[in-house]
């Protein structure tokens, strides 16, 4: 199965340049399945009802979200509403919406998506992430009922993502990090077969402070007094993510790809 993996959408740029480039990339990439991490869609806070809608309709299968989930509180009830919308497992234990489901992708073939939150420089003590997932992937073994597991794990820490790469490897077909908004040149198989990237980089406008004008984080860190609202830079976007081949029947991947199309990072892709 060809996977795409796009991380945090920033702001209306962001929206913009998934609306206007992921049919293409479906097309041109042949992909069966892709998932679309839109966290900060809503400037650059949260995910709205409408910008949800949006993202679905430009060729998202699912969309997973993070810490910022519910900073637009409509979200609060439309992840109960539209099961394509993924929030982290371990959130909280009242949390409305779902950390874990299994999808269907082209040929009527099985993905498992899921979310974990980390522990590590985190704004909130969440749970323990790998207990949260050990009971997913007991319930979803690669070449099984599933033909493909992508889990998201959303935290700043790489140590802690690689961490939690290993925990899954050779029992999800990709684990990607996202939440930095910086992508790792790490994109990888891991021994058993998981194929993993640290952190797949924000679709939003690199000249910024990830992803915010960089006039406003510039005056905080250099007086370390605010001076006034972040604003998400709206310029040229480059969509960030990972390009992942998966063997329907191993479940695990044969073929990795970081992917940074457009806007003013080096470009790479799967073609
Ligand atoms: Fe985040
Ligand atoms: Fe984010």
């Amino acid at each position: 199965m060809r996977i795409l993996f796009l991380g945090d959408v920033m702001g209306r740029g962001g929206r913009q340049a998934v609306a206007e480039r992921l049919p293409g990339l479906r097309r041109d990439w042949r992909l069966d399945f892709v998932v679309v991490n839109g966290e900060n869609a809503t400037g650059g806070r949260g995910l709205s009802t409408e910008h949800a809608k949006g993202l679905l309709e430009a060729g998202a299968d699912v969309i997973t979200l993070g810490d910022h989930a519910f900073d637009q509180k409509d979200m609060l009830r439309f992840c109960e509403a539209e099961p394509r919308i993924i929030r982290p497992l371990n959130y909280s234990k009242s949390a409305p919406g779902t950390g874990a489901r299994v999808f269907e992708a082209t040929r009527g073939r099985k993905v498992l998506v899921a979310q974990v939150l980390g522990q590590v420089f985190m704004s909130r003590p969440y749970d323990d992430p790998f207990s949260a997932l050990e009971p997913v992937l007991k319930a979803h073994p690669p070449g099984g009922a599933v033909a493909a597991s992508l889990i998201d794990i959303h935290c700043e820490a790489t140590s802690e993502k690689m961490g939690v790469g290993h925990f899954c490897d050779g029992r999800a077909s990709i684990v990607v990090g996202t939440h930095t908004h910086v992508p790792t040149a790490d994109a990888t198989i891991l021994p058993r077969g998981t194929a993993f990237q640290s952190d797949a980089g924000m679709c939003g406008d690199y000249d910024s402070v990830i992803g915010m004008q960089k006039d406003e984080p510039l005056r905080r860190f250099v007086t370390g007094m605010p001076g006034g609202r972040f604003t998400p830079a709206m310029e040229e976007v480059t969509l960030c993510g990972l390009y992942v081949e998966t063997d329907d029947r191993t479940g695990l991947a044969s073929r990795v790809e970081m992917v940074r199309q457009g806007g003013r990072l080096s470009q790479t892709g799967p073609a």
